[in-house]
């Protein structure tokens, strides 16, 4: 780990920490807390990205803005995270846990070791932050959790399933811990998107599905601002995106099976055969 760029740093006050800043919806989300006057801790492995985010915020609060970079897969990631966060000395009022990958295609061809990263960052990470910076967030009178789930949490999706688990399980994690803490001044959301334009599939190594992202994805900008309003405003879960929103509430109208056939059918199309 090391840290990018602390600049001058004003009394520490709101401070938001966001993990995965450095690009996609981690950064739209940054930005949009640093533009409403919180000071930003980005958390992510890419030191130029972090650097651009860096800056970026900056202008917006006025200079309060760093960047940690580290991998938060790495077993000691987090002690060492919560130790710099020491050093700091900053008071943190909102948590959000966004960083995250997707691993598709049949459970079986993609190597187990992929599965248990992404399920690490997806799931393990998040809960053992969240764990650790239960006490710090507790000293503010108010504070804020949000957690970044994903449509495909909904319901069981075919070449997704460790994913669309991993998504399921922050879903009701996030829902459950909300109950526990909302009497402590907690105030916990999930928010669950649809497509959005960040580049995320194609690290995936979904390629093919692009044509139909473009079509229905939305940029990270405007995801980013709902999520933020929705955490605010104390929401409990949240889809984004006005389309995205229909498709959630029609999905859970339906029966359980026809919906996962349908979303499923979607991406094993798009699968070349075994
Ligand atoms: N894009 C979508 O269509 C979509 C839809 C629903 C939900 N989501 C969820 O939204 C969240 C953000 O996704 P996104 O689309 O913005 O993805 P993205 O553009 O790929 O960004 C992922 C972020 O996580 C960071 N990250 C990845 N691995 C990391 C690691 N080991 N340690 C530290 N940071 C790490 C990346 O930074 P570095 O590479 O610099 O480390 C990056 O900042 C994820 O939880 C995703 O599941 C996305």
């Amino acid at each position: 780990m090391s840290e990018v760029n602390t600049g001058s740093l004003s009394p520490p006050k709101k401070y938001a920490l966001i993990t995965g800043a450095s690009q996609g919806l981690g950064r739209s989300i940054a930005m949009e807390l640093a533009g409403r006057g919180h000071g930003v801790v980005l958390v992510a492995r890419s030191t130029d990205k972090l650097k651009e985010v860096v800056s970026l915020c900056k202008e917006l609060n006025g200079g309060r803005a760093i960047a940690l970079e580290m991998d938060l897969t790495r077993p000691d990631a987090i002690n060492d995270l919560m130790t710099e966060l020491e050093r700091l000395q900053l008071s943190i009022e909102v948590l959000v846990n966004n960083a995250g990958e997707a691993v598709w295609g049949f459970f079986g061809d993609m190597p187990l070791s992929d599965h248990l990263r992404m399920m690490r960052l997806n799931m393990f990470v998040p809960v053992e932050l969240t764990h650790r910076m239960l006490p710090l967030l507790l000293r503010n009178e108010k504070a804020y959790i949000l957690n970044i789930g994903s449509m495909t949490g909904y319901n069981a999706m075919a070449t997704f399933s460790t994913y669309s688990g991993s998504k399921s399980f922050i879903l009701r994690w996030s829902r459950s811990l909300r109950m526990e803490l909302k009497e402590k001044g907690i105030s916990v959301t999930c928010v669950c998107p649809g497509s959005v334009l960040t580049g995320f599939t194609e690290r995936a190594g979904m390629q093919v599905m692009d044509d139909l992202a473009k079509r229905f994805g939305s940029p990270p900008g405007p995801i980013a601002r709902s999520s933020v309003k929705a955490l605010f405003s104390g929401k409990a879960e949240h889809v984004p995106g006005f389309l995205d929103g229909i498709t959630a509430t029609l999905m859970g109208l339906l029966p359980t099976g026809l919906v996962e056939k349908i979303s499923s059918g979607i991406y094993l199309k798009k699968l070349p055969h075994r």
